[in-house]
């Protein structure tokens, strides 16, 4: 039988699959990093835009060469917040502060910057966006913080309704700036001051908040939703500065600091470079800061929340005196094993 002759084939070039974009504001801060290594995994073009796009240049690695995109992006800046959404598919807005620089930074940056990023958003086509708030996030907090993270959700939501808010919890990870500064702070002094020791918190992973992130944009269930991210565990300011001294191997005896002497620290920490410790950090003492019953969380959106005991011990070895190795339960050859670390009150909680 003669051979068949072979179809032919249309020569026409296949088009390119254009790759996504993702903007990540913030992406170079302690969360950003995370949520731009699992954007960069998943094979999105990721601008990272901030005030430092230099500094950001650390993150490149992260992907393929010319992947992870830093730009120049003040979120108090129209255009260049404009040019930063062109054409992304998907915008994260992860800035924010602790302490003013100038007198109205917390309304420019978390409220205005947030409503611009959603506004802009919008008007660029932006198909999804999450916006990472705080737990703290009440039109009737005691601290401006909590405020304008109220007043930028309002605004966030008024521009794109479609968006998805997260509100964390403390955020702990290695680079975090709670266990790591109050660690620091056990290798200095004699004591672990202890300010409002009641009140509670439920600390969450920096991975597990990025993986809230990611799961956010790509599920279209979580649009328009709010959802409450706090980790396994809710323990008091008290019961953390105590995990603090266990991890790092300290027998300091915990001091309360009365609320006239924190008033006082609060000021004189307003008047150090960087702003360490305000007026408006000690309002938010205050208040607890955990998930509201009923309100949907990390399980909402299909992730498993990380233990502290399983991640602190390892990033706070630095800080034991000489500079310790953690050993992990079932590692099997020490005394000290990561559960040992982990004062009892904390494990029976
Ligand atoms: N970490 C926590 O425990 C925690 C808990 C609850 C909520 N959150 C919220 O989660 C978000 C991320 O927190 P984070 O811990 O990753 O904070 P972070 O490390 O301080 O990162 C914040 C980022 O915002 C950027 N930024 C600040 N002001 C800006 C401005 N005017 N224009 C553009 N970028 C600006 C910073 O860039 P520069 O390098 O230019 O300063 C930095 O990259 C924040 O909204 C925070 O309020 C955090």
């Amino acid at each position: 039988m003669p051979p068949r002759p072979m179809a032919s084939r249309p020569m026409t070039p296949r088009p390119m699959t254009p790759r996504s974009v993702a903007t990540v504001f913030g992406g170079a801060g302690f969360i950003g990093r995370y949520v731009v290594q699992r954007l960069a995994r998943r094979g999105f073009i990721v601008r990272v835009a901030g005030r430092d796009p230099i500094a950001a240049g650390v993150l490149k690695p992260m992907g393929a060469v010319g992947q992870i995109v830093p730009l120049f992006a003040p979120i108090t800046d129209e255009a260049h917040v404009h040019r930063a959404l062109d054409g992304a598919r998907f915008a994260v807005n992860l800035v924010g502060i602790l302490a003013e620089s100038r007198a109205g930074d917390f309304d420019r940056v978390h409220a205005d910057g947030a409503g611009r990023v959603a506004r802009l958003a919008a008007a660029a086509g932006v198909e999804g966006l999450v916006h990472v708030s705080a737990l703290g996030a009440d039109p009737g907090s005691p601290s401006r913080y909590g405020r304008s993270k109220a007043a930028g959700e309002q605004l966030v939501l008024q521009a794109f309704p479609g968006a998805t808010i997260l509100r964390p919890s403390l955020v702990f990870g290695p680079e975090d700036g709670f266990f790591n500064r109050f660690a620091a702070l056990a290798r200095l002094l004699p004591v672990m001051p202890v300010i409002s020791g009641e009140t509670r918190f439920q600390p969450v992973y920096v991975g597990d908040v990025a993986d809230a992130v990611l799961a956010a944009l790509l599920r279209p269930e979580a649009r328009g939703m709010v959802y409450a991210l706090g980790g396994p565990e809710v323990r008091s300011f008290r019961e953390l500065m105590a995990a603090v001294l266990a991890w790092t191997g300290r027998r300091h005896k915990l001091m309360e600091i009365p609320m006239g002497l924190a008033r006082l620290q609060a000021r004189l920490g307003e008047m150090v470079p960087g702003r360490p410790f305000t007026r408006d950090q000690l309002a938010m003492l205050g208040r607890d800061n955990v998930v509201p019953p009923d309100a949907p969380g990390l399980a909402a959106l299909g992730i498993g929340a990380t233990p502290m005991d399983m991640v602190v011990p390892a990033y706070l070895a630095r800080f034991r005196p000489g500079g310790g190795r953690v050993v992990f339960p079932g590692a099997g050859n020490a005394e000290r094993t990561g559960s040992d670390l982990f004062p009892a009150v904390l494990r029976e909680g």
